[in-house]
Parts: C-alpha cells; structure tokens; sequence
C-alpha cells in the first residue's frame, strides 16, 4: 500500500457557535480516491475548504499531517503550492475574461518584460480541453459565451493546469451529461494512476462507486463509517448517509393530467454572437393542466434556451408565441411572465437564482415582496410566518432564516430558490435542472413536492440531464437534439435507450 498523503485529526469547525464539523478524522495515501459522502448540510463542503485553507489555519480546531509534517496554512495559495488544489462546488470562473485565461488566472506565464504569453497559454489551454474532449471550444472567447456543463470542464480543465498531489473534486459532474462524466472519470482514474490522491464528492453515487477506493460518510458534521468500496454498494452508502434504507427513489402519486394550459409556438431563440445561429429552431409544444413534462437531451441541445425564452429570460433575440389558458400572453421580462402566471428555477443559482448579498428568508421572499407590503410597509410577521413554512416543507436545513444565503450548503441554496418560486403560485413551474447537488433523501422530498404540485392542477415543465429522473418522474417526455425537438413521447413503457436515440436524431420520433 502507498503510504499515506494527508491525515486529519479531530477537525471541528463552527459558524457563529454552531458546529458544522464535530471531530473529523480523515487519512488518504497516494493514488487512493476518497469519495466523501453525505446529505445536503452534513459538513463535506465545510470539511474540504479546511483541508485547502479557504478556511485558515486557526479557525478551526484538530490537526492537519501533509508528509507526515503539520500543514497549518494560512491561505488557498500556501496549499496549492503544497499540491493540494480544489475545484469547488459553486464555479469560480470569471465571465467577462477568455477560457485560457481562466484555465491561468492566478499562475498566468510572463514573457521576460513581465507581459502575459497568450501564445503559450492558448496553446497550452487547447492541450487542456482536447484532454477534456472539447475541441471546439474556442479558448480565447470569454467563459460566459459557454453553458453549464462546459464551464464545469474549464474550472476541472483550471486544476488540471496545476500540479495536484491531492485533488479534491467538490460536486464536480452537476451539470455534466453522462459522455462527459465518463471523460471525467477517466482523468481521475489516470491522475490516480500517476500516484495523485483524490477527494471525490458527488450526489450521483453510481459515479462515486465507479471511481472510488474508500467511502468515508459524515453525517451532521460527525464521522459515521469509512469502509473500502469493495465491501460497499449504492444502497448501502444511501443507509449509511441518511442512517436508514431508502427502499424507493422516486415517489408515486396519482394525479390527473387535464386541458392545456400552456403552449409554446415557434420558439427560435439566436445565438447573441452569431445571430444566424440559431440555439433553439421553431420549437412547439403544450404543457397540460397536472402534468409534468421532461425535457431531456444533451448539454447544448438548447433546453435552457427554450425554457428561459418561454420566461422572458433569454439574453439574445428570440422569436416565438406563449399562450396561457387559450390566450396569447406576454412574457418578454421574467416579470411579466411572473404576473402573467410563470415561475423557473433556473439552472445557475450562482449566477440567477440568489441574490448573494440577501438573507435566507430574504431570498425566499423576494419574489412576493409585494404581497407582504401595504403602503410600501412590509409586514415583517407576516412575511416571516410564510418563510418558516416554507423552510419546513421543504426541509430546508439552515441555523436560522437570518443567515446569508451564501451560508447554506449548495443543495439546501436549491431549496431555498424553489420555495422562492413557489410562493408566486405559478400556474406553470419550470424548473432548470431541480436536483442538481441535492442529495438522494432531498431529491425524493423533491419529487414528492412536484407530484404534489401537480395534483394541485400546476403544470410543471423540467429540464433535467439525469435521464433516470426525467424517466421517475414525468408524464410526458420531448427530447431535444441541435435545438429542435426530435421527440415527444408519453412516459409509458419508455427507456433511457430510445430517449437517448432520439436525443441524437435517430429512431421513432414519437411514442
Ligand atoms: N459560511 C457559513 N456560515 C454559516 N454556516 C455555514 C457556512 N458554511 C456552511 N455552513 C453550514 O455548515 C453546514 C455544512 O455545510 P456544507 O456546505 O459543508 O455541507 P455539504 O455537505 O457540502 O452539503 P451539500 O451536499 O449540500 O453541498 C451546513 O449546515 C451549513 O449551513
Ligand atoms: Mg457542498
């Protein structure tokens, strides 16, 4: 066996008294993948930026051996010097600047003179994402003119560029689709290969038993098992996690599908750099009364697009009718569209779905601030009765409604934006990727507040790239390819194979 890399004794870290870790012991060798698991707020973001000094030496109590030899690192920068580099859970690229110079932000090369070498970094950055199998990517275009999922690949193509002796991968496939985790998996089987250690956090646990040697679970800030992953399998990761067996992943609830409510007619939405390119190409279909309608398809098959042009939220031109209830409405702000009965969760909460500077409940009201207020009064009772409903009926895990949103673990921030949504009463709820970093018991709480939703009359349209999810849980599947629809089928008797046909262009259209 390789001799051990990092050990962590005792760890416990607070926030404002309250303890998020609670004596964490963690030993890794050379070449080991970890994977960390645990629920939404159970301290695996916490217990890792400890590890990487986002959180200095000195803040929290317990012991870090790095070579046998104490690490008391006072920044992020004393660590990746020593080896240890993170990818963290929320991206931290910078839009407006390239991809090469994001892949370099922070060890960009000089030319003698002290100028930046493009040339070498552009190259350098290319050799990076043909790595990455992502060729087309053109690293001198800003970040923001790529989606999520290829975001992603940058900030683990940014790791890539240091030399990690220990890589921790926080949450590092959300939005990758299951080609691209393949890619991902096989970096990390290569790293390990050349004597890197490795941290792997991720909700999808098939991925976590695919790549990792040894689970190491916490719960509630406490250390529950570390067991090698070949005495392990799925279920018994979800037992030790939520601490009891989860014997159904998808809830089942009978609700009736009704009359139309929604349709979408001609949806173009243009490329803003390219208008002739067109992202989402004539696009049509109606949502009924009850019923939830999935969305699946590849990273860049346009969904987003559609969806956020549908609410008003596409930033490029677009073209195309909504109507609502028989009647053509306007939805050219997301505003209008809230008023006129709409409400998305999007798929980039760092970027759409919370205002950072806000509190928890804030968060969660800010889209109903007015029903709150009489005479530009806000009812602060009022306003924080709805708020502590909303955060028990979606188990949302927080010290208090009071604390920074940027506080909460990633998955109950999701949370938070979906009780955000619901409190505007939509008539149609879309949401962009529900589940994305929300653990396996939350997901199921999810769900069942979607069928719940839906037996209420709401009509829900959701985007997701989980096609298990998509397949869980909606009446009704259209499948997009290239930015049109290339499939619309009843969720009866159908498979991830002929979703997964469709979603490249070919077999039967519609089921
Ligand atoms: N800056 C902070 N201030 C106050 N509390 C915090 C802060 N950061 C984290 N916490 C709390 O610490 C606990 C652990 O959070 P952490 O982000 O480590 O969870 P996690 O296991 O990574 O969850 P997820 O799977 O949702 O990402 C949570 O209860 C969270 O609310
Ligand atoms: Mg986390």
């Amino acid at each position: 066996m390789s001799p051990i890399l990092l050990e962590m004794k005792g760890i416990a870290k607070r926030f404002d008294g309250v303890p998020a870790l609670d004596g964490i012991d963690l030993a890794i060798r050379s070449g080991e993948c970890i994977g960390l698991c645990g629920e939404n707020g159970a301290g695996k973001s916490t217990l890792m930026k400890v590890l990487s000094a986002v959180y200095p030496h000195g803040s929290w109590d317990g012991e870090i051996l790095f070579d046998g030899r104490p690490l008391r690192a006072r920044s992020v920068r004393e660590t990746e010097a020593a080896g240890i580099i993170i990818i963290h859970q929320e991206l931290m690229l910078v839009p407006e600047l390239s991809v090469a110079e994001n892949i370099f932000l922070g060890n960009e090369p000089t030319l003698p003179g002290g100028r930046l070498d493009y040339p070498a970094m552009n190259r350098r950055a290319e050799d990076i994402l043909r790595e990455l199998k992502l060729p087309d990517v053109n690293v001198v275009l800003p970040v923001k003119n790529y989606g999520g999922g290829h975001q992603q690949l940058i900030e683990i193509g940014k790791a890539l560029n240091k030399q990690a002796r220990l890589l921790i991968l926080d949450e590092p496939s959300a939005s990758l689709t299951a080609a691209e985790i393949e890619v991902l998996l096989e970096i990390v089987r290569d790293l390990k290969a050349r004597g890197v250690a490795c941290v792997y956090i991720s909700h999808k646990l098939e991925e976590v038993a695919a790549i990792c040697d040894t689970i190491v679970v916490i719960r509630d800030g406490k250390h529950i098992a570390t067991t090698p992953m070949r005495e392990m399998n799925v279920d018994r990761i979800i037992a030790q996690m939520c601490g009891r067996e989860l014997n159904q992943l998808y809830p089942s609830l009978p609700h009736t599908v009704g009359e139309v409510v929604m349709e979408a007619r001609h949806i173009t939405c243009r490329d803003p750099d390219q208008p002739r390119r067109k992202k989402v190409d004539d696009v049509s279909f109606e949502v009924r009364r009850g019923e939830i309608l999935g969305i699946a398809g590849l990273v860049g098959a346009g969904r987003t697009e559609l969806v956020t042009a549908i609410f008003g939220a596409y930033d490029g031109p677009s073209e195309g009718e909504v109507w609502l209830e028989g009647a053509r409405v306007d939805t050219s702000s997301p505003l209008k569209a809230i008023r006129a009965g709409f409400a998305l969760v999007p798929e980039d909460r760092k970027q759409h779905g919370i205002v950072r500077d806000l509190s928890v409940g804030q968060n969660i009201t800010l889209s109903v601030l007015e029903r709150f207020s009489s005479l530009s009064r806000i009812d602060d009772s009022r306003e924080s009765r709805e708020v502590d409903t909303q955060i028990r009926r979606m188990g949302l895990k927080t010290a208090s409604p009071a604390l920074p949103i940027t506080a909460l673990s990633g998955g109950n921030q999701q949370k938070a934006v979906l009780a955000k949504m619901l409190l505007t009463q939509p008539k149609v709820l879309i949401l962009d990727e529900p589940t994305r970093g929300v653990d396996v018991g939350a997901k199921f709480e999810i769900y069942k507040l979607m069928l719940e939703l839906a037996a209420q009359g709401i009509a829900i349209i959701m985007v997701s790239s989980e096609l298990a999810e998509v397949l869980g849980v909606s009446d009704r599947v259209l499948v997009m390819g290239e930015g049109k629809l290339r499939g619309n089928f009843v969720n009866q008797g159908l498979t991830q194979e002929m979703v997964l046909a469709a979603a490249i262009g070919q077999g039967n259209q519609h089921g």
